[in-house]
């Protein structure tokens, strides 16, 4: 269960993050520019954009940058990520997106929107039914 829905001004002002994010975005290979932002409950947002790499599978998304900054500055409870690329339809976060944010932050609001302002709007469980969670111990 996600914690306070955002309200429309804050939906507005992560899609804005995220759109800014996105001017960082380091894609020369595929030319796929993505920006993410991530809200913390403390209010603070953390913007995050894909770097790709050479090597293309070291490359990293917008969304997974944004929890890794967040995480490093000490944040442990979030609201909302959303997600802005330049497609005709709002793009949904990787697989393996998916799998770190639900890691970091739970179960949170997601907003996907395309540059032009078209908008979708889910939750991480929705997104990622039954998510990987270490159990017990082995043995
Ligand atoms: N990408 C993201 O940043 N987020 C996603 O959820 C999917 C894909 C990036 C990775 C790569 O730089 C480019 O988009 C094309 O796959």
């Amino acid at each position: 269960m996600i914690k306070e829905p955002l309200t429309d001004a804050e939906v507005d002002a992560l899609v804005e993050a995220a759109t800014v994010a996105r001017r960082n975005a380091k894609a020369p290979y595929s030319g796929f520019q993505v920006g993410a932002a991530l809200l913390a409950v403390d209010g603070t947002t953390f913007g995050g954009c894909n770097v790709e790499s050479a090597s293309y599978g070291l490359t990293v998304c917008g969304e997974r940058t944004a929890v890794f900054k967040a995480v490093s500055e000490g944040r442990r409870s979030f609201r909302a990520v959303a997600v802005v690329t330049g497609a005709d339809e709002p793009t949904s976060p990787c697989g393996a997106c998916r799998q770190v944010l639900w890691d970091q932050c739970g179960d949170i609001e997601v907003v996907m929107s395309t540059l032009n302002g078209k908008r979708e709007r889910t939750t991480l469980g929705v997104l990622l039914p039954r998510a990987f969670e270490l159990g017990g111990e082995d043995e």
